[in-house]
This record gives structure tokens, C-alpha cells and sequence, in this order.
């Protein structure tokens, strides 16, 4: 079995697709004979196979390439990476006589197969040194588009190779005796008069290197730098006082880079060698920065001419330039400075606690041997080098980036201000390490805009790389952008700023080698931790304090300087172009005070959140007035700043309490609210197609009145996890709120942080219940519900539907209606029901030792507890408010701690949040009832438990022909879920239970209520009217036919009525079947069609009926093309879209002018009341 070298092409262009390529042998190597030669000629359709080059053969599927490289070329396992150069290149000779597909060719669609030696010679260098300059970490980046993930350039006399493939480096990395890190030449030569063999310059044989590298290796660990926190933040504190003096008063705007490059710069020196260099107070550069710089500048051009560098020289001599002079100076000047200051601290050892003082004290532990004094001042001048300009081009990058990403900024400040907060203003060792998102933004803006964009490795002998030799003295440059933005990896649009890149999830799952911001290997970065904390520090003290924007003729341009990728944010005016941030003033932000909360809603969910808002408003000190949408329909809105709103959406409309308000914001001008801030939060289930309608509406309206929209519109979606969803945008929120008003850090964790309600319902004793007090109490229901808007019905009738073998219960329940809101109802209208709690969630909270079983004593009699706690619902899912209040209502450390992360807003607490309870579909009464050690007093238990929300039923009858009853037709909810053991349980529906458990005679608490929408008959009996329903859904339909039989009885002419119903089988669940006959007899209805899904073999539904049944769809057509009929609907969200999907299908069968008119007709129909729907939702 031949050991030939392999590489493979997947061409996917002008061969047939995914047919594959491989290439063998090169070069002077004659090809391996193939076994199957003949056999891949004829695969190859025609297509002559590479000649001269190599042998090449052509595979048209993967399994059978891998099976070849397996079987013929004896590699076990291939691994097939990208392929590293452009195709062009390499295979224009052995496809020469094919030229025009090589054109085609693209290096994505190339792979080699790795595990395999190659032995070709690298293609010729694309230009030369001068193509390169002025920035060849620029210039790179284009010849990566040119030339892929590995290509040589010409930078000197030695040959240079490029490389930013992940697997690539990869290899080289893990070939340690061939690749070392040699600084004989480059720039980190030039440097050595100041840098010696300090870490950063010291070749790779040099013993010193290893002694310096255990000596200084743990002082850079994350727990040892926590030394250096006070520090950092000293020093950031000076200079957030230095822009607040200097820039914030006078809203000017000022060099970003320089300024980040003044704190890293005071904050190293400091921490190498207790040194005040005083950049940020002082206005004139130190001349130890001054001398530094000039050095490094020197370095890195006499780098970047190569050979030209001694013409350079030259001219410098021959037109009077005295750059070796200067050089001298500098060296001499920084080495005494240093040597200076190592005498001081030998003077008095215990004065400092730095890294020179440790660099003197501690022995490497491997030889016992102390670093020498010259060495130490080597390793200082390499901390201010190696330390300062690396961090601060991060630093002005990620401000650059957190101006133009407003989302991004948001989310920071919501961390930095929680930050803040707890740690009352101050950002201590432990609080760096809870600033996860700003570290996941630094490492991103590293990403894209890597400080450090090249590092070189020398080759020390001949070797292989994929399938390249690679000779002895070759320097390899690691390419950081080009490797950050493989699109291998990081994919189609590396360059967009995304942080999520460096969430812990995502970066487990890229190659080890795609990111390499701090080198790799042993010769990787000593500092990156000292980095990372110095930067989130800076980073957290600058966004609480400021907000940073860019002046509007600034234009970013990336720029190498000091061997560094820069920010130079250019203006249009040169005289200005480095000044170009803009620090917003203090006086844009403003005072707490008066802040108006509105609600839209018509079951109670977005007043919740808005009433929520408003208590921990209060906290900050805010003024809130809380109304309905309503209320504020007229121009007293105007007179607020502060306004937030939450609202929900029906059917795409303002819920009942918006209406009024929907129809006056529109009718208002342009600018009468341009002082007003306002935040929006939308509530919703994303299974409507018309999710977030009103909220966006609303939302518009305020923006074209003038409004500033204080963050994104947040959404919560009730299908999915709405604590989450309305934690995470109340969270961010609050970080808004704290910063655009004046709030401080600690005030501001009052509601970031919220705390539960607490003490201000105060539960006593009252002694033991008589029989007339529970008389009494009881027949008080009435009085005190119908304070509420509740009042007390008498079950009248109640009468079971289905049939045996039905899936779910149907019953009609027929309902007397209160004396005083008797002839209140029209067909279409809806019915409020009160459930009350099931015994078993009651017997729940009574486990042992919580609230129940202890209250119950006091109380001595259960009734009126059982009272209590129909009110509340503990059916729903706890919020973390709640769990957070169960937290403290228990002193077992376990249980509390289970608590406190189910409570807790962090990934991990998400996580065991989305699994222990929205997956479970865990309730409060359930979550009580598992954590036993709970005590919990019952006052404390009543101010956070949510209240009882009622359920809605479409009324089945006519006040027509029943004035005095009300009929509702309830499916009985009872489905399969696992608890929280993971047990399939059957969750009974709380509402359809308890009305199907009531008893004729006794009471219950409803209300009738007035359906808001067109959903009614039309006006004109005449006008067609189509019924679409299923199941339960037809309760508003039997209102309808109830109605049309009074008309009826009362003379009056009908049009057609058709009904479309959906039901399972005829002898189960084909409710009213009798009633629906004799009104098919009498005329009040014209047409009955059944769509059933369980009989007769084939499975309809009304969707599929009214398509395929031809003259149902003509007559459909007929309806509401020319006769005007009206189309009602009722039934689940689901059959809602698929309904009207169908009827799109109906216009789109009979118009013939598309599917989009088709829409746009039927949009036309319900936007004409003609097409209404009531869907539950
Ligand atoms: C406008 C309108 C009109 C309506 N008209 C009618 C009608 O005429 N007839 C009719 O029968 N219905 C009607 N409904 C539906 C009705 O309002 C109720 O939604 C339905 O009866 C179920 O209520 P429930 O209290 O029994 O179920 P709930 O207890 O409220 O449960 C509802 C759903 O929530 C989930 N759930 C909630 N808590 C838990 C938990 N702890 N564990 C597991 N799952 C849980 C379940 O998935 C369940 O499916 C109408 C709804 C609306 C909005
Ligand atoms: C964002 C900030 C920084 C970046 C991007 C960065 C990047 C790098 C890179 C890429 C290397 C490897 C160079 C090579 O292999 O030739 C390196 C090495 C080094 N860095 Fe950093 N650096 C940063 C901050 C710092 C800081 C703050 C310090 C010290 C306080 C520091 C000290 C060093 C030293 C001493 C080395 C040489 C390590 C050795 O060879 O043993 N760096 N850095
Ligand atoms: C009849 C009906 C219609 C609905 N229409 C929509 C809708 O168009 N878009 C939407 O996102 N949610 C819709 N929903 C879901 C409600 O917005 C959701 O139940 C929300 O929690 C109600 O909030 P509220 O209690 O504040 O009214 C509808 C719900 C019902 C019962």
C-alpha cells in the first residue's frame, strides 16, 4: 500500500455536483497506481483525468473518497479540513489543459485530507516587500481573500509563511521541536537593547526564559491579579474624573486611544514597578513614554523595510538625520530609569508589593536560582511594552463597538449597573468575575479587531505542514484577524461583532486553535488575565459614569501603529481627526419624578407587569400614577416624561381598555410628546401571526408624536416562557432607567434585584367562626363580588353533550342570571368564570408544614381559608419574584439554595428555571408542596401570590330566546405532561373541572361580558352568513343559530345560513346534532356540513372540506364574491390560520389573479367586518 501524499478538491462547479477531486503524488513523484484506475475514468464522465502534476481522480460522493483514503492510501480515520491555498495556484498545472474550469474553482470548495505528509513546494510569494507596506497585517488580509489560509509572502531574506487556518496552526503547534519562537531577527530584535531577554524577547534555548516564566507565571493567575484590582480601580477612577473635568461640561470630543492608552500605561507601570507615570493627570507625554515609544516605532519600521531598511539608513545619514543618536538616548534613558528604580526597592524591600519586588524575592523553584538585576529591568521595560498599547487598542476598540451596537451596550449596562449594585459602587476581585457579558465583549472585539495581529514562529527544520514542506528557517506569521474570521469557523459573516461568540456554550464548540488573541503555546501571553480584569474594570467604570458616542463625521480606519491594530477614528476635518468621541453630558440625564404606567388588557396579564413596574418604581423613588390605556386618551398625556405601557393584542386590536385610546393617538400631531421618554413591553402569543400588533402600534404612534423610546420594545410571548421573557426585558429595563436618570448604583439594585412584597397584610386572629358568621360570610359572596364586577349565578341546568368514546367532555351548563344583569348579553358575547382552587392544589399547600396546615389552626375552621385561597392562583407557574420569596421562608440550606437558583437570573439559574419548572409545567401549588422545610406566613403569602385570573366561555345562547339564562358549552380540558419526577401525569384544566363538577343549584362567581369586537351577525338578517367552527367552538354558533331563531319567531326574514362544524365522529361529539336538524327544518339554517376527523376512514377537517369540497367552495365563493356573505370563525388559534389559509385557497381557485391578491382579498373581507374571527388563544 503506497504512503503517498493526499490532497483532495471538492469542486463543486463545472464537474458534476459534489464530485471530488484527489490529487496524488507531486512534483517529480510519480503518481500511485490506482487499483481502480479504469473505474474512476469512467465515474469521471469523459472528463479527462489531471495529467502532469499529478494523478488526479475524480469521486462523486464523499463515502466513497474517504473509503478510497482509507483503503488505497492506508490513513485510518482521514480528516478532511478546509484546503489552505487557492486552487488557482496549485491545480492550474494539472488541470491545465482544463483552464477554464480552473477559473471556477474556489478554496471553500477544496479540502485536504490531513493525517498525510505532503511533499509539495509552496507556490512563489504573491508580490514582493513593497506590496506589503505600509501595514503588511493589512495588507494580509486581502491576499487571505486572494489566497486562502496559507500563503507565502516576501518580507525579507527569509521565506515567510502565512497562516490562519485553525488545523494548520494546529499542526504546527503540536510539532514543538520544529517551530520555535527565535528573535534573532524581526522586530522584537531591534528591541532588545531595552528588552534584553526579557519574556517577550527571549529565544526559545534561552534558559532564563524558563526561569523567569515559573517565577512570574503565578503572579499572573486570575486569584493572584486580585492584588491588583484596588489598583485598576484607582486608577480608572482618575480617569473617569479626568474626562468629567475635561470633556463632559464642555461636551467636546477628545481622542478615545489616547486616552485608553494613558490608563494601561499608569495602570502597568504601577503594577510592574511602582512607577507614576502620571499620564492621565498630567498634559505633557512622560519622557519614559516618550523614549519608549520612539523605540518601538524604530523597531517596527526598520522591521517593516526588511532589506530596504539599510537604504533607509542611508538616506537617514545622508540627509542629516541622526535616528542611531536618538536611539542611544532612549535606551540609556529607560535603562537607568529602571535601574534607578530596582535600587530603591533593593533599598527598601518591604515598601513594595509589585512585580519587581517579587522578582526580586522569589527563587525559581525548579533551579533555586533568583532572576539577575539586569534581567529584572529586561522584564519591567517588557511589562510597559508588552502591557500597555495591546490592552488600550482593545479598550478604544470595544468603546468603538459599543457605540455602534446599541443592543450590545444595553445588555453591558444592565450587567455593569447590577455589578455596581451589589457591590455598593465599588467592582471588587469577586464582582470582575460576575462581569461575564463584558468579558464575552472584549474577547469578541478582540475577535474582529485583534490587537495583536501577527506573531511569528520560526521553522528549525524541514517538516511537513497539511501537505506543504515547510524549510528550516521559514518564518511562520500567525495571521490573528484571518484566523478570527475563517469563515470556516466563525462563518458567512465573520466580520459582524457578535458576543454571543463567547458565550460558554458556543466556545466549547469551535477547534482549539480558531481564536488566538493571546498567542498559543508556551510563548502564549503572560498577561492576558491582567488584560481581561484591567479591561472589564475600565470598561465598567466608564459605562456607569458615561455614555459614549461618535461624533458624526468620524470614520473609523483600521491602522497598524506600533505593530498593533489601532482604532484612528478619522474625521472629515483633519485638524480634528483624531478627536473624535463624544461624551453625553450629564445634565442629559435626568431626575427622578413623576412616571405614568399604562396598561392595555383584558385578562389581567399586562396590568400585572405594569403594576409591577409602578411598585418597584416606587423604590427609586419615582412618582407613578398606573391606568388603563383608556384613561390617558386625551391630552393629559401629555404632561408626562416618563410613560410606560404594556398592553397585549386581540386579534391584532387594542384589548377593550386600549381602544379609545388606539383611535385618539392617531388623530394626534406630530410633536406634542417630544419630551417624553417612553418604554413598551408587549404582551403576546407568538402562535398569532398578528403577535405584538397593538404593542407595535402603539409604539409607532409614540415615536411619530415626537416620543424617544428609552430601549427595544420588549415582547413576552405567554406560549413560551413569559417570566423569562419579562424578566430578561424589565431587567434591562431598570439598567436603562438607572442610567438615563440619575439613579445610583445602589439604589438601583432595589429593582434589579427586586425584593418581594413583604408585611402589609397582617393576618390575626379572629377568634372561632359561628355558624352565622359562616352564614353570613357566605351570603356576603354576593356583595363583595359584585364590588369586584362578579356576580353570583345559580347553576340552572347542567347537561353532559358528548356521547360515550368522546376524547373530551362536552357540557352545556346553563346559568341563572342575577336579577340585576339580566338582558345584558348579545349572541357572540363571552361569559367570565372564577374557578375555584381543587382541593387537591389546596391539600398541596397544607403539606406539613407550610402555610395552610398552620393558618388552618389559627382560622379553626376550614371555610373560610378554602375562601381565601380561591381568590389567588396557584396554578400558575411560580415567577422568581415568588421563588425567591419562598427562599426566604425557609432556614434549610439546601432547600433555600434550590430556591435561590431556581430564583437567580444567571445561565445556570435559566437553565434549572426552563427545566424544573416551565418544562414541568411545575405550579406554585406544586413547588410548595416539594419543598417541605417551608414556613410561610400566610399575610406574607397572600401580597405575592398572583391573583385568581378568570377564564373566558363564548355564550352559547340568545337573549332572545333565554333573557333570563345564560348557556355556556365547556370542553373539559384534561391532557397528558410530566410533573416535575418526570411522571406522566394528567393535568386537569382548573376552569372546565370545576364547571363540570358544579352542581345544579349551586353557585358561581361570572360575569358577562360584552365581546368588544365585529364578532356578531350582521346587521342585515339577510346578508349570508357562514359558520366555521370545531368543537367546543361551536358555542358562539349555537348563540348565532339561538339568535336567528328568535328573529324568526318574531317574523323576521332570513338570509342563508350555512355551518361548517368540525368534530371527531358522529356518535361522539356531534354536539346539538338534534337541535341543528329541526333548525335545518325550520330555515334557520340553510346548510349543515361536518368535516369529521375519526369516521369513515378518511380523516377531514373543516379546513379540508371547505377546498375540496367542490360545491361547498363554489358556493363559498359565490358568497362572498357577489352576495355579500359574512364569514364567522370559532375555534383554537390553529384552526384559525389553517381556515383562513383555505379561504386564501378558495379566492386564489376562483379569481385566478395569484395567491398575494388572493391574501390581500380576504385582508380586505375581515378588515370590512365580513371575515371575523374568535379564536382562543
Ligand atoms: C374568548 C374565549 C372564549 C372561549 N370560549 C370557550 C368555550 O365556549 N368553551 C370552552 O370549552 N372553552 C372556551 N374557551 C377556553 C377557556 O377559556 C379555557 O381556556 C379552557 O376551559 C381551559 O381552562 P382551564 O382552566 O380548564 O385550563 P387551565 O387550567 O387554565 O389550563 C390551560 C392550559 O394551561 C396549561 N397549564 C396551566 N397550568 C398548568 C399546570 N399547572 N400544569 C400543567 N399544565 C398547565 C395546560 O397546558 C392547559 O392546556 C374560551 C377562551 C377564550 C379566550
Ligand atoms: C489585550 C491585551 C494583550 C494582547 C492582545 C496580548 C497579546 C500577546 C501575544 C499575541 C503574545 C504572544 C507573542 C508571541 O508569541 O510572539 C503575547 C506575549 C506576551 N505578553 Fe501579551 N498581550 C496583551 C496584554 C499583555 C499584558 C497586559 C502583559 C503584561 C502585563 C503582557 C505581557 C506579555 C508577555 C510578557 C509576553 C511574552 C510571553 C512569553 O513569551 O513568555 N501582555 N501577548
Ligand atoms: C381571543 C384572543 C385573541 C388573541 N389575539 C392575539 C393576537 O392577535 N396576537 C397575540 O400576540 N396574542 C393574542 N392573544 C393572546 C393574548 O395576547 C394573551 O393571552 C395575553 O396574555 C393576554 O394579555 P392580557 O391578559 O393582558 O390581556 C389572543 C388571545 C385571545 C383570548
Amino acid at each position: 500500500m503506497s504512503a503517498s501524499p493526499v490532497y483532495v478538491a471538492i469542486i463543486n462547479n463545472n464537474l458534476p455536483s459534489q464530485s471530488i477531486l484527489i490529487d496524488v503524488g507531486s512534483e517529480g513523484v510519480a503518481p500511485p497506481t490506482f487499483p481502480h484506475q479504469a473505474q474512476a475514468q469512467a465515474q469521471t464522465q469523459g472528463e479527462k483525468p489531471a495529467l502532469g502534476y499529478s494523478g488526479a481522480r475524480i469521486f462523486h460522493d464523499l463515502t466513497s473518497l474517504l473509503q478510497c483514503i482509507e483503503t488505497e492510501f492506508g490513513i485510518a480515520n482521514p480528516r478532511l479540513t478546509p484546503y489552505p491555498v487557492d486552487p488557482s495556484l496549485l491545480l492550474k498545472s494539472a488541470l491545465d489543459n482544463q483552464a477554464d474550469r480552473v477559473s471556477d474553482l474556489k478554496a471553500s470548495n477544496l479540502w485536504f485530507a490531513s493525517g498525510s505528509p505532503g511533499r509539495h513546494q509552496l507556490p512563489l510569494p504573491p508580490g514582493n516587500v513593497l506590496d506589503l507596506l505600509p501595514a503588511p497585517a493589512l495588507a494580509m488580509i486581502d491576499l487571505n481573500h486572494k489566497y486562502g489560509h496559507f500563503f507565502p509572502v516576501s518580507l525579507g531574506p527569509r521565506p515567510a509563511v502565512v497562516v490562519s487556518d485553525p488545523y494548520l496552526i494546529e499542526e504546527i503547534m503540536k510539532q514543538e521541536d520544529c517551530f520555535g519562537k527565535f528573535t534573532n531577527a524581526g522586530p522584537l530584535h531591534y528591541l532588545k537593547p531595552v528588552t534584553g531577554n526579557g519574556l517577550f524577547t527571549a529565544n526559545d534555548d534561552d534558559p532564563v526564559w524558563g526561569m523567569a516564566h515559573r517565577i512570574l507565571l503565578p503572579a499572573f493567575s486570575v486569584k493572584s491579579l486580585g492584588s491588583a484590582v484596588p489598583l485598576m480601580n484607582q486608577q480608572t477612577k482618575l480617569l473617569v474624573e479626568a474626562f468629567r473635568t475635561r470633556f463632559l461640561e464642555k461636551d467636546e470630543t477628545f481622542d478615545i486611544s489616547e486616552w485608553m492608552s494613558k490608563v494601561t500605561l499608569d495602570i502597568v507601570s504601577l503594577f510592574g514597578f511602582s512607577y507614576e507615570l502620571n499620564s492621565i493627570s498630567s498634559a505633557e507625554q512622560h519622557p519614559f513614554v516618550k523614549h519608549m515609544v520612539f523605540l518601538f516605532e524604530y523597531a517596527m519600521t526598520k522591521n517593516k523595510l526588511g532589506p530596504l531598511s539599510g537604504i533607509a539608513d542611508g538616506i537617514d545619514w545622508f540627509t542629516g538625520g541622526n535616528k542611531e543618536q536618538k536611539v542611544q538616548e532612549a535606551v540609556t534613558f529607560i535603562m537607568s530609569t529602571v535601574n534607578e528604580v530596582i535600587k530603591e526597592h533593593q533599598a527598601d524591600p518591604d515598601k513594595y508589593s509589585d512585580m519587581c519586588s517579587r522578582m526580586l524575592k522569589t527563587e525559581d523553584p525548579e533551579t533555586g536560582l533568583k532572576l539577575s538585576e539586569e534581567n529584572i529591568a529586561f522584564q519591567i521595560v517588557t511589562f510597559m511594552i508588552a502591557g500597555h498599547e495591546t490592552t488600550s487598542s482593545l479598550l478604544a476598540w470595544t468603546i468603538y463597538m459599543i457605540a455602534t451596537h446599541p443592543e450590545v451596550e444595553q445588555k453591558l449596562r444592565y450587567e455593569i449597573e447590577t455589578v455596581f449594585a451589589k457591590g455598593n459602587g465599588n467592582i471588587d476581585e469577586k464582582s470582575v468575575g460576575e462581569l461575564k457579558y463584558t468579558l464575552a465583549v472584549l474577547k469578541e472585539t478582540l475577535r474582529v479587531y485583534s490587537s495583536a495581529p501577527l506573531f511569528t514562529k520560526q521553522c528549525t527544520r524541514d517538516t511537513f505542514v497539511g501537505p506543504y514542506l515547510i524549510k528550516k528557517d521559514t518564518s511562520i506569521l500567525f495571521h490573528t484577524i484571518n484566523t478570527h474570521r475563517n469563515q470556516a469557523v466563525w462563518g458567512a459573516n465573520p466580520e459582524v461583532f457578535n458576543p454571543d461568540n463567547f458565550l460558554p456554550q458556543n466556545e466549547s464548540k469551535r477547534p482549539q486553535y480558531s481564536y488566538i488573541a493571546f498567542g498559543t503555546g508556551p510563548r502564549a501571553c503572560i498577561g492576558s488575565q491582567f488584560a481581561l480584569i484591567e479591561a472589564r474594570i475600565v470598561i465598567a467604570h466608564l459605562l456607569h459614569n458615561f455614555k459614549f458616542t461618535i461624533s458624526d463625521d468620524a470614520e473609523p480606519v483600521l491602522q497598524v501603529k506600533l505593530a498593533l491594530l489601532t482604532l484612528d477614528l478619522d474625521t472629515a476635518k483633519p485638524a480634528s481627526s483624531n478627536r473624535s468621541f463624544v461624551i453625553q453630558s450629564e445634565a442629559d440625564r435626568l431626575d427622578v419624578g413623576e412616571v405614568l404606567v399604562l396598561f392595555g388588557t383584558n385578562m389581567g396579564t399586562s396590568e400585572d407587569v405594569a403594576r409591577n413596574i409602578a411598585d418597584s418604581a416606587v423604590k427609586l423613588g419615582f412618582k407613578p400614577t398606573v391606568a388603563s390605556l383608556d384613561t390617558y386618551a386625551n391630552e393629559k398625556l401629555f404632561g408626562f416624561k416618563f410613560v410606560i405601557v404594556a398592553t397585549s393584542t386581540y386579534n391584532g386590536n387594542p384589548p377593550d381598555n386600549a381602544k379609545k385610546f388606539a383611535k385618539w393617538i392617531s388623530a394626534q400631531g406630530q410633536s406634542s410628546l417630544k419630551d417624553t421618554i417612553f418604554a413598551i413591553y408587549g404582551v403576546g402569543n407568538k402562535q398569532w401571526k398578528t403577535y405584538q400588533d397593538f404593542p407595535r402600534f402603539v409604539e409607532t404612534s409614540l415615536v411619530n408624536l415626537g416620543a424617544t423610546p428609552l430601549l427595544e420594545r420588549g415582547a413576552g410571548d405567554v406560549d413560551g416562557d413569559f417570566d423569562t421573557d419579562t424578566l430578561k426585558w424589565t431587567s434591562l429595563f431598570w439598567a436603562s432607567v438607572a442610567y438615563t436618570f440619575k439613579i445610583s448604583g445602589s439604589d438601583a439594585s432595589n429593582v434589579v434585584d427586586p425584593s418581594p412584597a413583604s408585611n402589609s397584610i397582617e393576618v390575626t386572629w379572629a377568634g372561632k367562626a359561628t355558624d352565622a358568621f359562616l352564614q353570613n360570610f357566605q351570603n356576603s359572596d354576593n356583595n363583595i363580588s359584585s364590588h369586584l364586577g362578579r356576580f353570583r349565578y345559580i347553576v340552572k341546568s347542567k347537561t353532559l353533550l358528548t356521547k360515550p368514546g368522546a376524547v373530551k367532555d362536552a357540557w352545556s351548563i346553563v346559568l341563572e342570571i342575577p336579577a340585576s344583569e339580566t338582558n345584558k348579553y348579545t349572541a357572540g358575547d363571552h361569559f367570565e368564570v372564577y374557578p375555584r382552587n381543587t382541593e387537591e392544589d389546596i391539600v398541596k399547600l397544607s403539606n406539613t408544614n407550610s402555610i395552610a396546615k398552620r393558618e388552618l389552626q389559627i382560622f379553626d375552621t376550614e371555610i373560610p381559608l378554602r375562601y381565601v385561597f380561591n381568590g389567588v392562583d396557584i396554578r400558575t407557574a411560580p415567577t422568581r419574584n415568588f421563588l425567591k420569596f419562598l427562599s426566604g421562608c425557609t432556614e434549610c440550606p439546601p432547600e433555600k439554595n434550590a430556591l435561590l437558583l431556581l430564583a437567580g437570573t444567571d445561565e445556570a439559574s435559566l437553565r434549572a428555571y426552563t427545566e424544573q419548572i416551565a418544562k414541568t409545567k411545575a405550579s406554585i401549588a406544586d413547588v410548595i408542596e416539594r419543598f417541605k422545610s417551608l414556613r410561610i406566613p400566610l399575610g406574607q403569602f397572600l401580597e405575592n401570590v398572583p391573583l385568581q385570573k378568570p377564564r373566558l366561555y363564548s355564550i352559547a345562547s340568545s337573549n332572545l330566546i333565554t333573557p333570563t339564562t345564560v348557556e355556556l358549552c365547556i370542553g373539559v380540558l384534561n391532557e397528558e405532561h410530566h410533573d416535575l419526577k418526570g411522571q406522566s401525569v394528567v393535568y386537569k384544566g382548573l376552569s372546565s373541572n370545576f364547571l363540570a363538577g358544579l352542581e345544579v343549584g349551586g353557585p358561581l362567581l361570572g360575569h358577562i361580558r360584552p365581546h368588544g369586537s365585529a364578532f356578531k351577525l350582521p346587521e342585515d338578517p339577510k346578508a349570508p352568513i357562514v359558520l366555521v367552527c370545531a368543537g367546543t367552538g361551536f358555542a358562539p354558533m349555537r348563540s348565532f343559530l339561538e339568535e336567528r331563531k328568535g328573529l324568526k319567531q318574531k317574523g323576521v326574514e332570513l338570509g342563508e345560513a350555512t355551518l361548517i362544524f368540525g368534530c371527531r365522529h358522529p356518535d361522539q361529539d356531534a354536539l346539538y346534532s338534534s337541535e341543528l336538524q329541526a333548525h335545518l327544518e325550520s330555515g334557520v339554517l340553510t346548510r349543515l356540513e361536518y368535516a369529521f376527523s375519526r369516521f369513515g376512514g378518511q380523516k377531514e377537517y373543516v379546513q379540508t372540506l371547505i377546498v375540496n369540497k367542490t360545491d361547498l367552495a363554489e358556493q363559498l365563493w359565490t358568497g362572498i364574491s357577489s352576495r355579500g356573505a359574512h364569514i364567522l370563525l370559532c375555534g383554537s388559534t390553529a384552526l384559525g390560520t389553517a381556515v383562513r389559509e383555505s379561504f386564501v385557497k378558495i379566492v386564489e381557485r376562483f379569481d385566478g389573479r395569484g395567491k398575494e391578491r388572493a391574501e390581500q382579498y380576504i385582508a380586505a373581507l375581515a378588515e370590512a367586518g365580513r371575515y371575523v374571527v374568535d379564536v382562543w388563544g
